[in-house]
């Protein structure tokens, strides 16, 4: 798509056009503003390819892969139990990775789509603070042609990019990030994984479900603890028995790539040199903000140590007209947080009054069995000391689930022991990515536990797990 040549000054200018950065755009167009969004992501051909991380490297193309991935597992181990049977099965990767190009670019052109249906100013390049003095911001575009543009409100979205660990860049080769990751060309015998967070125990289970032998090294002594404890129990216990080897208190002391493969030394938990011979490496360690070439360096706009655009509360930088959201700024790095924050900075720079709530954003890992939570884990309610009662369910006593033949995990409601208020919902198992909806909805209504206990849920779904579990906050449960 061409620049529209004749608007140089706008209302609003985001940089960016990730999940933050889009959102932003459009709701600043839905309310009458003049809006231009600023987006340097090229496809395969040099062209414009819109939605960011999300979309280009990540929440999209993981998703694709993944579903990918777990029909090959449930047509290979898992469908003989419901009486069907194959003569033979067999993975074709560049017709897997083909489909999930398919997808991105939908999505791509779908952004485009959105970008001119609401009379958005859609600029191909990089962009750059050219001056930030009183008045109108200067923004400059590298792109083709080079141009300057002026905007009242600036809207920083730019993302995030995957950290290296020290000493070892990516060459997408051998040392892999999510990028490379996600178009490795074959299945590798075997594949090593740094960092045992949320991309590698998705991107591991892609390719472990494709028959690679997978190793996740983690330095922390605790599996996933940023989820509910007895969830991160039963994810590891699940993953094990996948043969998805995670080891744990792994502090890697060096590696060593040649061109065919890659060696890790590390020290165990009992601090004891370990070795790791793989074909390929996921480096999945977290994520650096974007901010590398936006800033000229007395721009004033102040960042943290982690590179991050410093803001307050409502996404506000240090200077007046200037926000940040999404990954570039602190908090969880999620395309729905970051859309979110889109929004509401739409809204206040319309003079409206939107409220982001970090305790109710939902957080979901696509594996399987999925795993999705809001609100307090029960580790940060003792801690807090707050007086709490737990209700459990499992997926096992719940009809759907057996006709599915996928009883893993439970469901799982915290809740004020005096007041009866959810103050958490914990899930793992099948497509609790979708159940979460209804926890976050508890939390943002403030639901009793047993007022939502009583709502009637379809019979036979999953949701009835949910309900169960609410119910069993008061020792209620009616079907355990
Ligand atoms: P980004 O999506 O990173 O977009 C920023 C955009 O700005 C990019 O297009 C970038 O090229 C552009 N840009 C940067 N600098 C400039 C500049 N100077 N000029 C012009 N353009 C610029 N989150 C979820 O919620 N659910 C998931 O399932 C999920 N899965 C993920 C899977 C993987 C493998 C990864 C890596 C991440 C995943 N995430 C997921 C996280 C999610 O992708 C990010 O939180 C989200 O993309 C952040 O959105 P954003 O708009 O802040 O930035
Ligand atoms: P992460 O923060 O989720 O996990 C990184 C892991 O690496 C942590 O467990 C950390 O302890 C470990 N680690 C750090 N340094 C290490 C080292 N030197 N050696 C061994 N282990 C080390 O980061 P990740 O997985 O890179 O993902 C980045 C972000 O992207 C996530 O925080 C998440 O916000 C987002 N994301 C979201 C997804 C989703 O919503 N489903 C999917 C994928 C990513």
């Amino acid at each position: 798509m061409t620049p529209t040549a004749a608007a140089t000054h706008f209302d609003v200018i985001v940089i960016g056009a990730g999940p933050g950065g889009q959102i932003a755009a459009t709701r600043a167009a839905q309310l009458g503003f003049s809006t231009a969004c600023i987006d340097d992501w090229k496809n395969a051909e040099g062209g414009p390819a819109p939605g960011g991380t999300c979309t280009n490297v990540g929440c999209i193309p993981a998703k694709a892969l993944l579903q990918s991935s777990e029909y090959y597992e449930i047509a290979d181990a898992r469908l003989a139990e419901h009486g069907i049977g194959f003569s033979a099965l067999r993975v074709d990767i560049p017709a897997m990775l083909a489909r999930k190009a398919a997808v991105v670019k939908k999505n791509n052109d779908g952004i485009l789509y959105l970008f001119r249906k609401n009379k958005i100013t859609f600029f191909h390049g990089k962009a750059s603070f050219d001056s930030i003095a009183d008045g109108p911001v200067a923004i400059r575009i590298a792109g083709s042609p080079d141009q300057v543009v002026t905007g009242t409100n600036i809207i920083v979205a730019t993302g995030s990019s995957p950290r290296p660990l020290p000493g070892l860049p990516f060459d997408e080769t051998r040392i892999l990030s999510n990028d490379g990751a996600l178009r490795l060309p074959e299945v590798p015998r075997t594949l090593g994984v740094i960092g045992a967070g949320v991309v590698g125990l998705e991107l591991g289970s892609v390719w472990r479900r494709l028959g690679a032998d997978v190793t996740v090294l983690e330095a922390l002594p605790a599996f996933l603890g940023s989820a509910d404890e007895q969830i991160a129990k039963e994810a590891k216990k699940a993953f094990d028995k996948q043969g998805l080897k995670i080891v744990l208190g792994a502090q890697v002391l060096s590696v060593a790539a040649s061109a065919d493969g890659v060696t890790i030394s590390y020290s165990d938990a009992v601090g004891a040199t370990q070795s790791l011979s793989v074909e390929r490496l996921i480096v999945s360690i977290g994520r650096l903000p974007n901010t590398a070439g936006l800033l000229p360096e007395n721009a004033g706009l102040s960042l943290d140590s982690r590179g991050a655009l410093v803001v307050d509360a409502e996404c506000r930088t240090n200077i007046p007209n200037i926000w940040a959201i999404g990954d570039v700024v602190r908090g969880p790095m999620l395309a729905h947080k970051a859309e979110d924050e889109g929004t509401a900075v739409a809204e206040r720079i319309a003079g409206q009054h939107t409220e982001v709530d970090f305790n109710t954003v939902p957080w979901v890992i696509y594996t399987h069995p999925e795993i999705a939570w809001v609100g307090q884990t029960e580790q940060q309610l003792k801690a807090a000391g707050r007086a709490y009662r737990a209700g459990t369910f499992p997926f096992m006593a719940n009809g759907r689930a057996r006709a599915m033949g996928d009883t893993v995990g439970f469901a799982k409601v915290l809740a004020d022991e005096a007041t009866n208020q959810i103050l958490g919902v914990h899930l793992i198992g099948p497509m609790v990515s979708e159940l979460i909806a209804q926890g976050v909805a508890a939390m943002e209504f403030r639901a009793d536990s047993e007022e939502f206990g009583e709502i009637c849920q379809a019979h036979p779904t999953l949701s009835e797990a949910l309900k169960e579990a609410s119910l069993a906050v008061n020792q209620r449960a009616l079907n355990f």
